[in-house]
C-alpha cells in the first residue's frame, strides 16, 4: 500500500508536529510503501525570501532524517525537485471549476480576514491533487484541516478518468479525527501563529524557558489538581505509557503536587526523548553534502514513480 503525505517547511519543529503528524509517518515507513515530501512549492503561498525558503527547506530536511524517515525505505524528496507534478497540476486545473476552487475553505478565510489572496493560494488545492495523483497514492494521511483539499483531489481525479480516460487512482483519505488537540504553553492548541509552541530541537535554555512557562491553574500545594484541564498533564502525557498517565494523574490527586517541579521534571523527560534525535539532527546540519546528496536521490527515485503517470496522463489528453 502506499500511503503519502506532504508537509511545508515552516521553521521550527515543535512537540505538535511531532506527536499529531511525523511520528506517525515515520512508523508507516516500516509498513507500507511510504512517500514522504517537503512541500516547498505551497510554502510559496505563505511566504517568501530566497533564504528564508532555503534555510527552512534545508532543516525540514534534517529534522525528518534525524527523527528516522530513513530514505533507504522511504521516497523522501523536496517538492520542487520534482516539476512533472507542477505539469500535471496544470492538466488537472481543468477537472474542476473556478466556482469550485473558490469555495476552498483556505481561500475563503483569507477574504474573510480581508486579504487579497494571490492566484497561487487559488490553485493550491489542484497542485496538491497533482502531488497526491503524480504518485498513484492509495491513502493520505492528513489533518483534519486538510480533508477538504483531499475531497478536491478524489473529485478532480474522477474527473478526469471521466473525460480523458482510466489514468488515476482515487485516493484515499485517512483524517485523523482521535489524536487529542496539542495544547502549547498557554493552552490553546500548539501553533506557531499563536507563539506558544515548544520547539524539540531549541538549544536546552530556551526549551526550559518554554516548559517553565506553561500555564497552570492556581491551585495550591496542598490542594487536589485537576489533570483534566491541564495543560502540563497533557503534554507530559505524550511521552507516558496508558499505566504512567494513570499515576501521573493520580499524582495530580494527591495534595502536595508542586507545579515548578512537575515542570522541571516534564523538561527533563522532553530533553531524554529528544537526545539521541538531537544528536543525529546536529551531525546532520553539519554536513551539508550528504543532504544535498539523499535530496537528490530522493527526486530521481520520485520523479521515476511520477514519470508513469505522467505519461498517461500526456498521452489521454492527445499531447503525444
Ligand atoms: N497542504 C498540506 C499542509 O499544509 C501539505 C501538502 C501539500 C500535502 N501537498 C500534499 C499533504 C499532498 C498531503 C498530500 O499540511
Amino acid at each position: 500500500m502506499r500511503i503519502l503525505s506532504g508537509v511545508q517547511p515552516s521553521g521550527k519543529l515543535h512537540l505538535g508536529n511531532y506527536f499529531s503528524m511525523m511520528r506517525k509517518m515515520i512508523h508507516y515507513q516500516d509498513k507500507s510503501d511510504l512517500f514522504c515530501f517537503i512541500a516547498n512549492l505551497h510554502s510559496l503561498t505563505t511566504f517568501s525570501g530566497k533564504d528564508k525558503l532555503e534555510n527552512f527547506t534545508f532543516d525540514a530536511l534534517c529534522d525528518f532524517l534525524a527523527l528516522g524517515i530513513d530514505p533507504e525505505k522511504t521516497t523522501f524528496w523536496v517538492q520542487s525537485d520534482v516539476p512533472l507534478v507542477t505539469e500535471l497540476s496544470w492538466y488537472l486545473s481543468m477537472c474542476i471549476t473556478s466556482n469550485q476552487l473558490s469555495l476552498a475553505h483556505s481561500f475563503k478565510d483569507k477574504i474573510a480576514k480581508g486579504i487579497t489572496p494571490s492566484g497561487g493560494l487559488f490553485f493550491y488545492p489542484v497542485l496538491m491533487a497533482a502531488d497526491i495523483l503524480a504518485f498513484n497514492s492509495d491513502r493520505v494521511p492528513v489533518g483534519k484541516d486538510q480533508k477538504q483539499h483531499l475531497e478536491y483531489a478524489r473529485d478532480i481525479a474522477a474527473e478526469f478518468n471521466r473525460k480523458f480516460g482510466e489514468t488515476f487512482k482515487i485516493p484515499e483519505p485517512e483524517i485523523d479525527n482521535e489524536t487529542a488537540i496539542i495544547p502549547g504553553t498557554d493552552g490553546q492548541k500548539m501553533s506557531k501563529s499563536y507563539g506558544n509552541t515548544i520547539n524539540i530541537f531549541d538549544p536546552e535554555e530556551a526549551l526550559k524557558k518554554s516548559v517553565m512557562s506553561i500555564v497552570s491553574d492556581s491551585a495550591g500545594i496542598d490542594e487536589v489538581k485537576d489533570a483534566s484541564k491541564n495543560a502540563i498533564f497533557s503534554i507530559y502525557t505524550l511521552f507516558l505509557s496508558e499505566a504512567d498517565r494513570d499515576s501521573l494523574r493520580k499524582r495530580f490527586e494527591t495534595p502536595g503536587l508542586r507545579y515548578g517541579d512537575l515542570k522541571k521534571e516534564l523538561l527533563s523527560v522532553i530533553l531524554d526523548f529528544f537526545s539521541p534525535f538531537r544528536k543525529k539532527r546536529e551531525e546532520l546540519l553539519n554536513n551539508r553534502d550528504y543532504i544535498r546528496d539523499i535530496r537528490k536521490k530522493g527526486a530521481l527515485k520520485a520523479h521515476s514513480v511520477a514519470i508513469v503517470q505522467l505519461e498517461k496522463a500526456r498521452s489521454n489528453l492527445g499531447l503525444k
